[in-house]
């Protein structure tokens, strides 16, 4: 018997009734009849008051599927939490039109992380930073007896770097302790090992250590995605050239480079949500690191190759894991790295950089041609529809008429509804 091949290619997924939906992704992930009814369950109070302060209730946002995704050979549906319209169908878009030229392939670094501990009122700063790189091995050590487990499984501190600043309250010391957190998004872990080497640093240089944090500018846990988007289905290579000509503001413009990036964080944002991931970390990172040469510029970069065909690449910092944080306690977090399939951080960064190039090649390549709007105007149409009281068939009915008139009003949709009925 033939094994069924499993792809993540699905034709008008957005029609299909959402029951028919979930019944695909659960065939798709191997997932159990417990798993898909919680895609319809609220997250339990008693979990909420665990996570939070204060808690009142839960707040929902939707979960939606990005289809067509291939990344590095391999299949996926990729589970996107937002309330923006359009970005899901957006991102699965581009995803089709990147598995012509064998979708997205992506390199990633180890995942190491970077503590920062901020060393004060030292009478002799290059003397003392000399005598921090000479007891580099007993720091290390002492970093590494506070997480035994991560050492066990490969990670660990791994090196120090010792940077001397200036400032307007006089020079100081920053020790950056470099961590292999493997699995972890790692703040937990950095931010212990930096509390703990305070007092030994102290010692050496004769200082007042201030901050121990770790940066969430982790530029050495870096992710790079490429894709290369077929000309044809792009519409002929005017249309690649006209996005190069887009794609060159956000190059050189911080102004337009901010909406473009913007664009790239819709899906790698609405990714680290749904899997119990720091978004205010990924986005402080991606932001920091889009600054790196000086000016704020563009994360990704796009050039037509010697077929003519648009080549994108994006490139970032990813601090996200698989292992503790609420990822580990929202039921729908885990249910979501189920539907992924992925195994280790690295996987999850891969998709999320894969997904973010996605995004931003399917937002300049709107832009440069029929603009954002037509898209977002079907789905406020239907929301329209629903207001002047549309249901069932009758709302894609109304909306239609709407969308072809390019009249989305209130008023509009009430008479229509009247007409049709
Ligand atoms: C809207 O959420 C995102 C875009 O503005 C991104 C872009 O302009 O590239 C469409």
């Amino acid at each position: 018997m033939s094994k069924e091949i499993k792809t993540s290619k699905i034709s008008g997924f957005y029609k299909i009734p959402i029951a028919e939906r979930v019944k695909i992704v659960k065939k798709f992930s191997d997932l159990s009849n417990e798993d898909a009814r919680l895609f319809t369950s609220y997250l339990d109070m008693d979990i909420a008051e665990r996570m939070i302060e204060n808690t009142l209730g839960t707040f929902e946002i939707p979960l939606g599927i990005a289809v067509n995704f291939l990344i590095n050979g391999k299949d996926y549906l990729i589970p996107m939490a937002i309330e923006e319209s359009s970005v899901i169908a957006a991102a699965s878009n581009a995803a089709k039109i990147a598995r012509i030229k064998d979708g997205f392939k992506t390199e990633c670094s180890e995942p190491l992380m970077i503590g920062q501990i901020q060393i004060l009122h030292i009478n002799d700063i290059a003397g003392a930073a000399k005598k921090i790189l000479g007891k580099k091995k007993e720091i290390l050590n002492l970093a590494n007896d506070q997480d035994k487990v991560l050492v066990k499984f490969g990670g660990g501190a791994k090196d120090l770097e010792v940077r001397i600043l200036d400032s307007p309250i006089g020079k100081m010391i920053v020790v950056h302790l470099i961590v292999d957190v493997r699995d972890a998004m790692g703040a937990n872990a950095v931010n212990t090992m930096c509390e703990a080497l305070a007092p030994m640093l102290e010692e050496i240089t004769g200082g007042k250590v201030r901050l121990r944090i770790l940066t969430n500018l982790a530029d050495k846990r870096i992710v790079k995605a490429k894709a290369v988007f077929d000309k044809e289905k792009m519409g002929g290579e005017h249309i690649v050239d006209a996005f190069l000509e887009s794609y060159n503001l956000a190059a050189i413009d911080p102004y337009r480079a901010a909406t473009h990036n913007k664009g790239i964080m819709n899906g790698i944002d609405a990714l680290i949500i749904a899997t119990g991931n720091d978004f205010r970390a990924i986005e402080a990172g991606a932001h920091a690191y889009a600054s790196r040469s000086g000016q704020y510029t563009s994360l990704s970069t796009y050039h037509k190759n010697e077929n003519g065909d648009l080549v994108g690449e994006l490139e970032l910092p990813m601090a996200v894991g698989i292992v503790g944080g609420a990822g580990n306690i929202h039921p729908k977090a885990i249910l979501c790295k189920k539907i992924l399939g992925i195994k280790t951080a690295r996987e999850l960064a891969e998709v999320g950089v894969s997904l973010g190039l996605a995004q931003n090649f399917a937002a300049v390549f709107a832009l440069s041609t029929v603009g954002i709007q037509k898209g977002h105007m079907s789905l406020h149409a239907k929301n329209i529809a629903v207001m002047a009281g549309a249901i069932g068939d009758e709302i894609e009915k109304v909306a239609d008429i709407m969308v072809k008139e390019g009249k989305i009003k209130l008023d509009r949709a009430e008479e229509i509804l009247k007409e049709i009925r």
